[in-house]
Formats: C-alpha cells, sequence, structure tokens
C-alpha cells in the first residue's frame, strides 16, 4: 500500500486552500448555517449513538416474512399500503412526456416480469439493460429485479468493446436495448447470450431477437411472477473501473436497501410530498441507488429526464417539474455556473428546497456559487459504486464546512488509516477506510475473489483508494485517489483500458493515460503516446486516434489531450510510470526513478 503515487499527484495549492478554509471554516459556518426546520436527522450526535440497523429493517415486511424482493419494496408495497394513485415516475424528453403512478408501474413491472419468465430467466440469471434513458429501461430493469435476476445497467455511451467485455464476464443470459444500439453489441462472439429483447423500432431477423412492445402486449400483469428471495440474494451488478485490469463487475444484494431507505431519508431528505430528481443515468451506481432505489423505496415521485444536458434544459426540468429536492454532481455545477448568469433568470426555482452533489470534489466556490445563486448551499455526499449507499455526508440539520464531504452516517465508522491499519489523528493526511460490514456493501466482485479481497487487505478494513483527512468535528476532506483511477465530468474511468485500446491503433507503440486537472470537469482524460516506426504525428493522426477510442470503447474514455513523445517512462519490467507521466504534467518533481529504465 503506497499513498505516495497519490500524493504526489495532489495539487498543493488545492490542499493550502482546504486548510485555508479549515482554520476560517467558523466564517463560512456562520454565513451558512441551517435554516431552522422539521429534519429526519434532527440531531446526529444522538443519533448515532443510538441508531440500530435493525430498527430500519423494521419498515418492511420482510422482518416479519423473512422474504424480499427490491421491486415488490420499491412499487408494489406503495400499492398495498394505499398509495398507489400517487404519481411514482415523472419521465419527460425532448419528444415524450409521460407520468406514471405507483399502481401502473406495478401493472408494467409485473408484465415485464412475465415477460423475463417466458425467456426462462430464473434467480441468479444476469439480465443487462443497454439503453437510453425511458420508462421502458425502468419498466425492465424493475421487472428483471422482481424475476430475482441480477440486473446489468449499461450507459448508453458504451461501444462494442465495453460492451462485450460486460456481457462476457457476467455471462448475461439476456440483453434488453434498442434497435440503434443492437449494432454494437457482438452477438457472435457472446454465445452465453440467449436472447435479445429490443424496444421500439422493427425486430432484427434471428432467434435471439424479441420484441419488447409484443411481449409486453400479451403478457399477464398478475402477481405470480414475482419471486422472493434472501437478503442475501443478489440484485444487482454494476461495472466500474480500478487501475489495472477489466472493468470489474461490483455485485449487489437486496439487503442493500435499508441504507438506500435510510440514507435518502437523512441526508436526501426525503418526504411525502417532495419531487426529487437525480440526474444521474442508471448505468451509474447513482442513478440506480438514488434515481431508482432510494426515492421509491421511500414512496416519493421521481423525475427522469432523458436527452443530454444544457442549462437550459436543466433548469427547465427543475422549473416544470417543481422539483424539489435535486441530487447531481459538480462537473453539471461548475457547467451552470460556467453559462451566462441570464439565463436563471428566465427560470422560477423557487420549488427547490434541497441540493445535493456526488462523484467529485465538491469546490468550496462551487458550494458557495449554490449558496448565492441558486440559494441552496450544496450538500456534498461521499460514497463509491462498491459502498452501494452514502457513507460519509452532509445533512439538512448539521453545518456545511464548505470543501469537506462531511461526517460519516450514524451506524457506519470511517476513519483515517495508516498502512498498518492504525487510526491517524486529526488532520493527518491516509486511507480513507471504513469499518467492514455495512448494509449496503458490495458482497463481491464478480468472477474475481481476488480483486474482491484487494479491498480489504488491512484487516477489519475495506479501503477505498481515496486519501483524505479528518478535521477534529469529524468532518473528512477529501485529498486524491491513491491509485490511477480517473474521475472525469463525475465518471470514473480506468486508464489501463483506455491504454489498451489505445496500443489497438496501428499507429500506436506505447500509451500512458492520466487525469490531467480540470476547472471543470474535475479531470479530463490525457494520452501520451509514442509511434510506431514509420508513423508521424499529423492532426489528422491525433483525431482518428480520438475517433477510434469514441468507436470502440466510449465517448467519456477518449483522451481530450494527446502528447506525442518519442519514448514513454517505464519501470525495468516495463510498465509504464504513469506517476512521471503526472509529475510532466504538473511540473513537480518525479519522486524516486530507481526503478525507470536508462
Ligand atoms: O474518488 C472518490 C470519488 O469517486 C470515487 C467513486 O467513484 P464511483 O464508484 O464511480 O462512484 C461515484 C458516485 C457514487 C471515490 O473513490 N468521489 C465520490 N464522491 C466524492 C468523491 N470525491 C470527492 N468528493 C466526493 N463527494
Amino acid at each position: 500500500m503506497k499513498l505516495t503515487s497519490g500524493l504526489n499527484f495532489l495539487n498543493i495549492s488545492y490542499i493550502i486552500s482546504l486548510s485555508y478554509l479549515n482554520l476560517f471554516g467558523g466564517v463560512f459556518l456562520r454565513v451558512l448555517s441551517p435554516t431552522a426546520g422539521n429534519y429526519q436527522l434532527q440531531n446526529y450526535e444522538k443519533t448515532k449513538e443510538s441508531f440500530n440497523w435493525n430498527d430500519v429493517k423494521k419498515v418492511f415486511s420482510w422482518s416479519t416474512t423473512g422474504k424480499v424482493n427490491m421491486a415488490h419494496e420499491v412499487i408494489d408495497r406503495h400499492v398495498e399500503e394505499g398509495r398507489g394513485k400517487k404519481t411514482a415516475l415523472l419521465y419527460s424528453d425532448a419528444n415524450r412526456e409521460e407520468s406514471f403512478s405507483f399502481e401502473e408501474l406495478k401493472k408494467l413491472t409485473n408484465q415485464s416480469a412475465h415477460m423475463f419468465r417466458n425467456l426462462s430467466v430464473e434467480k441468479g440469471d444476469r439480465v443487462f439493460i443497454f439503453m437510453p434513458r425511458s420508462p421502458e429501461l425502468y419498466v425492465a430493469l424493475l421487472g428483471a429485479i422482481k424475476v430475482g435476476a441480477v440486473v446489468g445497467p449499461l450507459f448508453e455511451a458504451f461501444m462494442k468493446e465495453a460492451v462485450k467485455a460486460r456481457l462476457e464476464d457476467s455471462e448475461a443470459k439476456v440483453l434488453v436495448t434498442t434497435r440503434d444500439l443492437i449494432a454494437r453489441v457482438p452477438l457472435d462472439e457472446l454465445p452465453k447470450l440467449e436472447k435479445v429483447v429490443i424496444v421500439g423500432g422493427d425486430l432484427p431477423e434471428g432467434e435471439k431477437f424479441v420484441s419488447f412492445d409484443s411481449e409486453m402486449k400479451t403478457a399477464s400483469s398478475d402477481d405470480s411472477a414475482k419471486v422472493w428471495v434472501d437478503l442475501e440474494d443478489g440484485m444487482i451488478l454494476h461495472y466500474t473501473s480500478g487501475s489495472t485490469g477489466k472493468p470489474k463487475g461490483v455485485y449487489h444484494v437486496h439487503h442493500a436497501m435499508i441504507q438506500q431507505y435510510q440514507t435518502a431519508k437523512w441526508v436526501l431528505d426525503l418526504r411525502e410530498d417532495d419531487i426529487y430528481w437525480c440526474t444521474a443515468d442508471p448505468g451509474w451506481v447513482t442513478g440506480t441507488s438514488y434515481g431508482i432505489f432510494g426515492p421509491w423505496l421511500n414512496g416519493v415521485t421521481n423525475v427522469v429526464r432523458g436527452g443530454r444536458f444544457s442549462p437550459d434544459d436543466w433548469y427547465g426540468t427543475l422549473e416544470k417539474n417543481n422539483v424539489t429536492v435535486w441530487y447531481s454532481a459538480p462537473t453539471a455545477f461548475r457547467m451552470l455556473m460556467a453559462a451566462d448568469p441570464s439565463i436563471l433568470k428566465k427560470y422560477d426555482l423557487s420549488s427547490v428546497r434541497h441540493v445535493l452533489s456526488v462523484g467529485e470534489p465538491l469546490n468550496p466556490e462551487v458550494v458557495r456559487w449554490g449558496n448565492d445563486v441558486l440559494n441552496h448551499r450544496i450538500h456534498d455526499t461521499w460514497w463509491m459504486t462498491e459502498t452501494g449507499a452514502m457513507l460519509i455526508c452532509n445533512y439538512p440539520s448539521e453545518p456545511i464546512k464548505p470543501g469537506s464531504m462531511g461526517k460519516p452516517i450514524p451506524g457506519v465508522d470511517a476513519a483515517i488509516i495508516d498502512d498498518h491499519g492504525n487510526e491517524l489523528p486529526p488532520y493527518e493526511m491516509g486511507h480513507l477506510a471504513i469499518k467492514k460490514g455495512w448494509p449496503s456493501m458490495m458482497r463481491k466482485i464478480w468472477n474475481n475473489d481476488k480483486k474482491y479481497n484487494e479491498y480489504f487487505a488491512i484487516p477489519g478494513w475495506y479501503v477505498s483508494g481515496d486519501t483524505a483527512y479528518r478535521d477534529e468535528e469529524g468532518y473528512f476532506w477529501f485529498q486524491g485517489r491513491n491509485d490511477d483511477v480517473i474521475m472525469t465530468a463525475g465518471e470514473r474511468v480506468g486508464p489501463f483500458e483506455i491504454e489498451s485500446k489505445l496500443v489497438e491503433h496501428p499507429a500506436v507503440a506505447e500509451a500512458g493515460v492520466i487525469g490531467k486537472p480540470d476547472e471543470v470537469r474535475g479531470h479530463i482524460i490525457k494520452a501520451f503516446i509514442s509511434l510506431r516506426t514509420g508513423f508521424e504525428y499529423t492532426e489528422e493522426l491525433e483525431k482518428e486516434i480520438q475517433q477510434f477510442i469514441k468507436t470502440e470503447l466510449s465517448a467519456h474514455a477518449v483522451p481530450r489531450e494527446i502528447e506525442f513523445k518519442d519514448k514513454l517512462p517505464k519501470t525495468r519490467s516495463g510498465k509504464i510510470m504513469r506517476r512521471v507521466l503526472k509529475a510532466w504534467e504538473l511540473n513537480e518533481p518525479a519522486g524516486d526513478l530507481s526503478t525507470m529504465e536508462d
């Protein structure tokens, strides 16, 4: 375990600004002190002392029956408890605008459950969903969970290689996709994939294809397709990147619901009449844990907006739907900040009551922008694909320190530890680690026990891969990743996958990929490339290489910058030294070069 590479990468001025803020934290505390109100987490310290996860279980019928199904708890339960007529989903995109009650979603997810049953999907089978946001995506995803399948949502921008890697590793049995996206699924190379359900458009020729629309029309809507499972049975697989190797399948079980339910109350502060909008796509964990499960476990009206980001579109979505609670990401807030301020004047955002952020460090400037311009302090939350739900957060009832991620949720022990698992005193930087065992923790990495165990290499702890420190009031301050994982525009990208793809291009001899600090996106992807003999740098070649990554991997993996070098820094064993590339980029000392080849 080495912290050094991550610490080298840190932008010193950023650390200084954080410490500065810390010293003067009190000033901001007063400016941004919470307004009075009836919050669900009224007394953090008291709740922390007395809280027990077993109490949350009592909300759900499985505490008495022993049987569970997430799809039942998010949809059917509300119908049974008399909330059937309430609006569950407010969907819109440039061409569609529809709303669905819990009762309607119950019927539709029953139908899709029957469809999956008819396709021989059984408990534990993997059903993947690869499509843009639409009501059908949510209906398919919950229908698959209803029959006990493990769902795997894939972001719509993925290209062939990225899709293949995930379907292959998970041995997916059924894929739900659209007529447009099917071109990116290499069916011939996926022998385990038995059926492909096509949503919309005509059905391609071939035995594997099934039409979603016609199956749904004939499927029964009764309850009989629902499969009751155990708390520890698998529910969802989210593929995410590490710094080495292929993307890993993070496996979550139904049990995660108690933490998703409770954090949606404490942190999102969801109440019965809220209209909630999470801007994340279900291809990423935020888009499921808090785009589906958290809000619907609480029976709240959930806004889903399809299509791409633009300041007008987003402010318009807030206004039109009277959104009260809004969960988004620093990159999006920074893009809104960068937009012409007069745009904001066109919209009435007075419905908004609470704003939150996740995925990357939330800069103090953004928190202040929220306070001054949106009229809301933006509440940061910290968690990971692997953690399944929020772990360190800011709460409506607690003061915010701009630049800090907040404090651990009650029921979770977080700490800053050294390489041996010793807890470090306030202000000392170390591994951000969590005491092993919280309800929504991943239960395995699919097909890769070795990778799973690496997270628990320090006995008793889950080690996040983030470097942070804690202040004496218990607030946590993010300092950087201590591996090479890149967070760009809130998305997590593994450099290895991009490097591997780059060297497949005929002109590329060697490639090293790093994150370069960027004001809006947090980081952008930067590639260092050496060319094969016979190739020379041209602007077209650069564009061609970028296009190659875009069409083979995905748009979000494209290096926005490429620097061409005669030679890349490597260890004697031939490993590209990203640490040295980062030092070059940041004009910082490269540190110990003893392992570098001559
Ligand atoms: O480095 C941390 C960063 O995002 C990583 C997890 O990425 P992912 O699994 O894609 O999940 C993102 C959304 C749940 C973390 O290891 N990260 C997440 N939240 C924050 C953050 N960095 C700083 N501040 C945060 N609030």
